[in-house]
């Protein structure tokens, strides 16, 4: 597949994303062209930046792009209030004004982290999203979702905050750790479940290729859900309606993690998050059991957990899963497919059917 340029199509607020193996090195030329701001911070964690940071400010250097490194300790960890406000004053202090930018580079704390930075400083400046993991390449880095975490809970504070390009360089997928490339993948299943029934059929044919990163497959997957992200985002930018099924496998996924204390990566709790909403949809008698197990033989295949481990505690799954920051008004919602490729929102499941869903 050749290099593949896409748009979020939001009005005035529109923006591009390119996808292209070895593109890092071409971003400085690209974003000279652009007139996005006068300079920019690259903000990446310490790892990334030892990976990465030296091809992304050459390529600005050589475009005559002004740009300054500034990096945070790696880890969902750093994705708080304090990193926040010593970036911040970081920004201040090498004088960052109005007219300057933000170039996120990594994944997604720091796509969320950079991005609200964005969003707040000085009311808000331009943003670039250089993502480095699939699941931001796939995921966090297309739609606006900034933020950070506090101690009560993941992404409870932040903005809505589109940014003005997404660069996607599929090279970089080659060192990223296989458990964090497979954590990216579930969040791929979850655009075939949701979406696309053909797109799921091609990861079922494409599986070996996905897992040895075969170059011209790994794009065409991303493109593809990134097609899907931008069309879902355009119509419902605020996730009022419609981008709320990309949440699909999340709300028990979501309290799974937390139940883990945040030792399963985010993608593989998805996985069983997954699995456990078709359960969900089986036993309302809105998908057929073939189907749901379908779904979970394609997760399995690839690697990815599809059960709740034994030893972790049900009732704290369920006070997390009640406490779902998706809720309205005290009610739990799900994605529930009815069939691969197609999905409803219910708030009918009950505790009984929930019950049965840990069990097993
Ligand atoms: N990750 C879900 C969304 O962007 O809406």
């Amino acid at each position: 597949m050749s290099n593949q340029t896409l748009t979020v199509g939001l009005g005035d607020r529109s923006y591009p994303i390119f996808i292209e193996d070895g593109i890092l090195v071409n971003v400085g030329a690209d974003l000279a062209k652009r007139n996005i701001a006068t300079r920019f911070a690259v903000i990446a964690d310490d790892h990334v930046a030892s990976l990465y940071g030296s091809t992304l400010m050459k390529s600005l250097e050589e475009a005559g792009v002004t740009a300054e490194l500034i990096t945070f300790p790696r880890g969902e960890a750093s994705k708080n209030l304090k990193v926040f406000a010593e970036l911040s004053s970081k920004l201040a202090q090498i004088g960052l004004d109005r007219s300057s930018g933000i170039i996120a580079l990594g994944g997604g704390v720091t796509g969320d982290l950079a991005g609200f930075l964005a969003a707040s400083y000085m009311r808000g400046i331009p943003f670039v999203q250089v993502p480095t993991t699939l699941l931001s390449q796939v995921d966090s880095s297309v739609g606006g979702k900034t933020g950070v975490d506090l101690p009560e809970g993941k992404n409870l504070v932040g903005a809505f905050y589109q940014p003005k390009a997404v660069y996607i360089d599929t090279a970089v997928l080659s060192t990223l750790p296989p458990d964090e490339y497979l954590g990216g993948i579930a969040e791929v299943i979850k655009y075939g479940v949701i979406w696309d029934l053909d797109f799921y059929c091609f990861l079922e044919r494409n599986l070996d290729a996905i897992l040895a990163l075969q170059p011209s497959i790994v794009q065409e997957m991303i493109t593809i859900c990134c097609r899907t992200k931008a069309a879902v985002v355009a119509e419902d930018e605020r996730e009022l309606d419609l981008r709320r099924i990309l949440n699909f496998g999340h709300t028990i996924g979501h309290a799974v993690e937390a139940a883990s204390d945040f030792k399963l990566i985010h993608g593989h709790a998805v996985a069983i998050g997954m699995v456990a909403a078709l359960r969900l949809a089986v036993s309302s008698g809105l998908c057929k059991r073939k189907e749901a197990g379908r779904v979970a033989t394609l997760i399995h295949a690839f690697g990815l957990p599809t059960e709740i481990p034994v030893d972790m505690d049900r009732e704290r799954i369920k006070s997390y899963i009640k406490t779902d920051k998706k809720s309205i008004s005290g009610s739990v919602f799900y994605v529930l497919p009815t069939t691969i490729g197609k999905v409803i929102i219910s708030n009918e499941i009950t505790e009984e059917q929930i019950d049965e869903v840990l069990k097993q």
